[in-house]
């Protein structure tokens, strides 16, 4: 994978080919966890409720592995950026999507996304989901450009006003 050119110059930008996009392993929960942490921690507005993924355990991380799978970028050795799913409904449904911030911006998102596309066209799966808050309008832009759509409004339990939204790419189509 080529890393796109970073606008805010990135003096940790990497040569071309150096992110590496691999299946995430049982035993890197812990690490896999502490970024979903870190990474949820540092959005461009903070998403009320909180979301869960602050919350991440080890434990959790290691139960979504056993009922799904889940990819990691790393560079140099460190993980910089994970995906988890579980298959759902013939297809897979995406969750805990993170990228550490210091390497934003640089198409590791979009990669992660596209492994998991893969993953589901190799199982013969019929779409992709997953869930994004209504407010992180940058979050709704990367699916929508990787083709997503949003499906069904939700609203947290206590919330007067739809929180956030289904969004959801057909694999039955063309591509
Ligand atoms: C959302 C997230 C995974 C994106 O990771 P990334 O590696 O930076 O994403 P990519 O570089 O592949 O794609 C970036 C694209 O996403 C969109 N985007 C994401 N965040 C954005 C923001 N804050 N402002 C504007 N655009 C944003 C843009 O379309 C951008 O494209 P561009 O760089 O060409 O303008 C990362 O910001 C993150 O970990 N956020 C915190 C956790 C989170 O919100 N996860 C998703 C839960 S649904």
């Amino acid at each position: 994978m080529r890393p796109e050119a970073s606008s805010t110059g990135g003096e940790a930008m990497p040569p071309p080919g150096e992110f590496r996009i691999r299946p995430l392993l049982v035993e890197e929960a812990p690490a896999a966890a502490a970024l979903i942490r870190a990474a949820f921690a540092v959005q461009p507005v903070r998403p009320d409720p909180p979301p869960s993924a602050l919350r991440e355990t080890a434990d959790g991380v290691r139960k979504q592995l056993a009922s799904g799978g889940g990819m990691a970028v790393e560079v140099a050795g460190t993980l910089v950026g994970v995906l988890l799913w579980t298959p759902n409904e013939d297809g897979l449904w995406l969750a805990r999507l993170a990228v550490a911030p210091e390497w934003r911006r640089r198409g590791i998102a979009r990669a992660l996304l596209a492994a998991a596309e893969a993953e589901a066209r190799r199982r013969g799966l019929e779409h992709l989901r997953l869930g994004t808050r209504l407010v992180l309008e940058g979050n709704r832009r990367l699916f929508a450009s990787c083709g997503f759509r949003e499906t069904t409004l939700h609203t947290h339990p206590g919330y007067a006003e739809p929180t956030w939204v289904t969004m959801e790419k057909r694999l039955d189509a063309e591509g």
